[in-house]
C-alpha cells in the first residue's frame, strides 16, 4: 500500500517577523523543514510532495538536490487549500500523510504510525498540552469519539479550556480527500480553508475517524521566535538525554548544545557551555572543557580539550591536549599526544606524535614531524598575497620563539632554529640556524622631551 507524504510549507509565517520563510528558520543543525524531511524520509514514502507558496523560490533553492515534487499553492488560503493543491499529483489509490513544515520534532515512528493507517481511516495525531494556547482544540462526543477540531479563534470559552490539541499531522486515503476537500468552506474567523474541517465531513460520509495520541514533545509548532527557541531547547534536551544514555558525563544538561550527529564512547565528559555541531566523534575518556565549540571533528581517546577552544574540521589523536583558547581550523590533524596550547591557530596542517605548539602561534599549510617543539609566537607565513605555500618541519626539530617561517620553507630533522629567526631559506637537519641581529646599547640616552 503506497503512501504519499505531503509537507505543507507554503504559509507566510508572519508571526516570525522575518525576511526568511518560516520553514527555513534554523533549528539544531538545520532548518525547521530539514527535520520534517528527515522524519518523512524515514518512512520511505512512495511519493514526497512539498507544498510551497510564500517565498517558494527561496525554499526550493535551499534544497537543490531534494528528491521530491514541489507543488505551488498560489494563494495562502489555508491548510486545506494547500493540500488540495497537492492532490492532483497523488494517485487515487495512495494513502496520504500530511505533515506541517513548522512542526519539526515529530519522530519517524509517528510518521510510520500515520502511514500504516492512511488507507483505512481519517487519522489525526493529537496530544495533551498543559497550555493549549494557539492550537486547534479537539472536540469529542460523550463517548470520546472524535468530532471536530476548533481553532482557537473560533472556539467558545468552554472549548478553549480543552487541553487535547490538533498536532496538524493527518492521514487519509487520497480518494476520500479528493471528495472531501472541495466541500471544505472558509466560514471561520480567519476566512481560511482549514484542513481539520475534513473531520466532520468524513464522518458524514461514513468514514471512520481515528485519533492517535502522540507525545507532547513531538507536537510543538513554531509560529513565533519564542516557540522557535522553545523547540531548540526541546531538541537539545532530547539529544542530551541520548548522550547521557550512551554513557557521557554532561556537567549541566541545560548548558550543552547538540546541533548534529554526535557519537561518543564511554566516559566522555562535557563541561558547561559546550556546542557540538555537525558530525562529531569523541573517543573514550575525552574531556571537553567549558565553552568549547566542536564542529565536524574526530577526537581520539583520552584527549583533553581545554576551555574556550574552537575545533572545526580537525582530526585529533589519542591523548592530545588542545587549548585553552585554541583554534583548530579545517584540515588540522594532530597525531597522538600532540599539544596545541593557548592562542594557537592551526589550519590545514599535520602535527606529529608528541609535538608541541604551546603558545601564541599560527601554523598553516604545514607538516610537522614527531617530537617537534615550536616556541611561542612562531608564525608560518603561508601566503604571499597570491598563493599559499607549505612549511615542513622534520622530526625532533626545535623552533625558537618568535620565529617567522617564510614559506615555502623547510626545517630539517633535529634542527634547531634560534629565537627570533626570520627563516627565508631552508634550515638544514641537525644544524643550528639563526638570523643574527646585533644588539646595541646607546649609553646615557634620554628621551627627547625629558
Ligand atoms: C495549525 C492547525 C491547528 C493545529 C496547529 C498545530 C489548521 C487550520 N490549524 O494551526 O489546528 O493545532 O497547526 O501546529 O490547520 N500552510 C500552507 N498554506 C496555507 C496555510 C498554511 O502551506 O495556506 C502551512 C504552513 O506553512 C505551516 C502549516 O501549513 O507549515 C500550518 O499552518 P499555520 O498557519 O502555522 O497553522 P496554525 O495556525 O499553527
Ligand atoms: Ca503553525
Amino acid at each position: 500500500m503506497a503512501t504519499s507524504i505531503v509537507i505543507l510549507a507554503a504559509g507566510e509565517g508572519r508571526r516570525m517577523r522575518s525576511k526568511r520563510p518560516k520553514v527555513l528558520q534554523p533549528l539544531g543543525e538545520g532548518t525547521l523543514l530539514d527535520h520534517v524531511l528527515q522524519a518523512a524520509a524515514a518512512a520511505s514514502p512512495a511519493q514526497l510532495i512539498v507544498v510551497v507558496g510564500h517565498q517558494a523560490q527561496q525554499v526550493q533553492a535551499a534544497y537543490p538536490a531534494l528528491n521530491c515534487e514541489w507543488v505551488h499553492q498560489p494563494r495562502q488560503q489555508g491548510t486545506a487549500d494547500a493540500l488540495a493543491c497537492a492532490l492532483p499529483a497523488i494517485p487515487a489509490d495512495h494513502g496520504v500523510v500530511v505533515l506541517y513544515g513548522d512542526v519539526p520534532l515529530l519522530t519517524p515512528d509517528t510518521v510510520r504510525r500515520l502511514a500504516d493507517r492512511a488507507q483505512q481511516a481519517v487519522v489525526l495525531a493529537t496530544t495533551q498540552l498543559a497550555d493549549p494556547t494557539g492550537y486547534g482544540r479537539i472536540v469529542r462526543d460523550d463517548a470520546g469519539e472524535l468530532l471536530e477540531v476548533v481553532e482557537e479563534r473560533d472556539a467558545t470559552e468552554a472549548q478553549r479550556r480543552l487541553c487535547e490539541v490538533n498536532t496538524g499531522m493527518l492521514a487519509a486515503p487520497a480518494r476520500w480527500l479528493r471528495a472531501l476537500l472541495p466541500q471544505v468552506d472558509c466560514d471561520n474567523a480567519q476566512r481560511e480553508y482549514y484542513l481539520p474541517a475534513v473531520l466532520p465531513l468524513a464522518r458524514q460520509a461514513g468514514h471512520p475517524l481515528v485519533g492517535i495520541a502522540i507525545d507532547e514533545e513531538e507536537a510543538a509548532g513554531a509560529n513565533d521566535r519564542a516557540q522557535l527557541a522553545g523547540l531548540e531547547a526541546r531538541l537539545r534536551r532530547r539529544r542530551v538525554k541520548a548522550l547521557l544514555q550512551a554513557g557521557v558525563t554532561v556537567r549541566d544538561p541545560a548548558r550543552l548544545d547538540v546541533r548534529g550527529n554526535v557519537v561518543c564512547e564511554a566516559d566522555v565528559e562535557l563541561d558547561v557551555g559546550v556546542v557540538l555541531e555537525g558530525e562529531v566523534e569523541l573517543g573514550a575518556d575525552v574531556h571537553v572543557g567549558a565553552h568549547c565549540i566542536l564542529r565536524n571533528c574526530r577526537i581520539g581517546p583520552n584527549a583533553r580539550i581545554e576551555p574556550h577552544s574552537l575545533i572545526d574540521g580537525a582530526v585529533i589523536g589519542a591523548g592530545c591536549s588542545v587549548g585553552p583558547y585554541a583554534r583548530l581550523r579545517p584540515g588540522t590533524r594532530l597525531a597522538e599526544r600532540a599539544r596545541v596550547g593557548n592562542f594557537v591557530e592551526v589550519k590545514a596542517a599535520g602535527i606529529g606524535t608528541g609535538s608541541k605548539v604551546n603558545h601564541l602561534s599560527y601554523i598553516g599549510d604545514a607538516e610537522l614531524g614527531a617530537g617537534v617543539n615550536v616556541g611561542a609566537g612562531t608564525i608560518t607565513c603561508n601566503y604571499d598575497g597570491r598563493a599559499k605555500h607549505r612549511t615542513e618541519i622534520g622530526d625532533g626539530a626545535f623552533v625558537g620563539s618568535n620565529t617567522t617561517l617564510v614559506a615555502p620553507v623547510s626545517v630539517g630533522a633535529q634542527a634547531v632554529v634560534g629565537a627570533a629567526t626570520l627563516l627565508r631559506h631552508d634550515a638544514p637537519a641537525a644544524g643550528l640556524t639563526f638570523t643574527a641581529v646585533e644588539q646595541r646599547t646607546i649609553p646615557d640616552w634620554s628621551r627627547a622631551d625629558d
